[in-house]
């Protein structure tokens, strides 16, 4: 007999409303829809996220995604078995407003709650889009979170170390801002940086004289903001190629800092499976090609989740609420939202809290 799982999972803890329904036939995931709606217009003008508006939009465009996920997947309320709901971390008034909209859905039908980590849900993709089995290193590069994770459960996360103040997806979208780029920056920035000089400036590579795997990209921005200035300051402006020599001597740098901490983390992770990673600075094929050249030179399979799923939306929290649920999790009506929700217990709180919101 076949068994099956049919679960909801909402998400909501940054600038993304999502939903989607997963399908669990004998174990292996069936994403059925997977519905996000970005705000980016909306906060296009403040030149960042602006935690009131986010939280608003969140609490209009929810119970919309939810028909639409439960539209595209041809099926209603009755046919769940669970609700899934990032409850953290994350801006407040985001986080509240799925964890409210799945407590709602979940009395109204008498279905099992299960409150998620959004960084489970990143971490556990591979294993929705690969079957990967644990453990497995990975990397978590976006605009809100940078963090090694060793990861042997659903629930079992060594943070092997993270930044201590922003986030790389942060650093590219400041950058693109100090250049007077439109955002999101981190396209805008690699796209740019192709026809530059990575050597003109000397950008600095911050920790990598420091053990660990810790990583800093605040002092990388500083230094691209003294470069600025001191062109404009000789030429009274910047030329297309001061742009493009600044943005790639910026990549360069992430790129090299992020290949050797990996390189780090790979050692300390023995007996991985995999080296995986996940968000939205994935995307930027010269660290993605950085990084894959890291896990050749160690021996290990690299794996790298198609965008959609790198990037905030709710297959993921499905996905991870239903590995939760299996494992005999059940949340109710007490599941708080937490702005901050470190992953790994044994760990501190990473320092930095961005306009991203807290990084856990
Ligand atoms: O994972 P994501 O969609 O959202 C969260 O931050 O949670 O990541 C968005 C971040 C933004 O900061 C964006 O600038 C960055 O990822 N990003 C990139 C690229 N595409 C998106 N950074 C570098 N290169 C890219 N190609
Ligand atoms: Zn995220």
């Amino acid at each position: 007999m076949t068994a099956t799982l049919t679960i909801l999972g909402l998400e909501s803890s940054c600038d993304d409303t999502a939903a989607a329904v997963l399908r669990l036939v004998d174990g292996v995931p069936h994403i059925l829809s997977s519905i996000v709606q970005g705000q980016s217009d909306l906060h296009a003008d403040f030149g960042g996220i602006v935690p009131e508006i986010a939280a608003r939009a969140h609490a209009e465009k929810l119970d919309i995604c939810v028909q639409q996920a439960l539209d595209k997947a041809d099926i209603g309320l009755d046919a769940l078995d669970a609700v899934a709901v990032t409850a953290g971390p994350g801006l407040i008034g985001g986080v509240l407003s799925g964890v409210m909209c799945a407590k709602g859905i979940a009395a109204a039908r008498g279905l099992p709650l299960v409150g998620v980590n959004h960084l489970a849900g990143h971490a556990l993709t591979p294993r929705l889009t690969h079957g990967l089995a644990y453990p497995y290193l990975m990397l978590l590069v976006s605009g809100g979170h940078c963090q090694f994770l060793l990861v042997e459960g659903c629930d079992r996360f060594t943070r092997l170390g993270g930044t201590i103040d922003d986030a790389p997806g942060e650093a590219f979208d400041k950058t693109a801002r100090l250049l007077g780029l439109p955002q999101p920056g981190g396209p805008v920035v690699e796209h740019t940086a192709k026809d530059g000089d990575a050597r003109r400036f000397t950008f600095p590579r911050p920790l990598l004289d420091r053990p660990g795997c810790d990583l800093s990209f605040s002092g990388l921005k500083t230094a691209l903001l003294r470069e600025r200035d001191r062109i404009v300051a000789e030429k009274s402006g910047l030329t297309r190629k001061d742009r493009a020599d600044l943005c790639a001597g910026f990549q360069r740098a992430v790129s090299d800092v992020l290949a050797e901490k990996s390189r780090r983390a790979l050692s300390a992770a023995t007996g991985c499976s995999a080296f995986c990673v996940a968000g939205g600075v994935a995307a930027n094929a010269t660290i993605r090609a950085a990084l894959e050249q890291v896990a050749a030179e160690h021996g290990t399979e690299f794996i790298a989740p198609p965008l959609a799923l790198c990037t905030d939306n709710a297959a993921m929290i499905a996905h991870a609420g239903a590995e939760l649920f299996l494992s005999g999790h059940r949340d109710d009506m007490t599941l708080a939202a937490r702005p901050r929700w470190p992953l790994d217990r044994q760990s501190p709180s990473i320092l930095g809290g961005g306009k991203r919101g807290a990084k856990a």
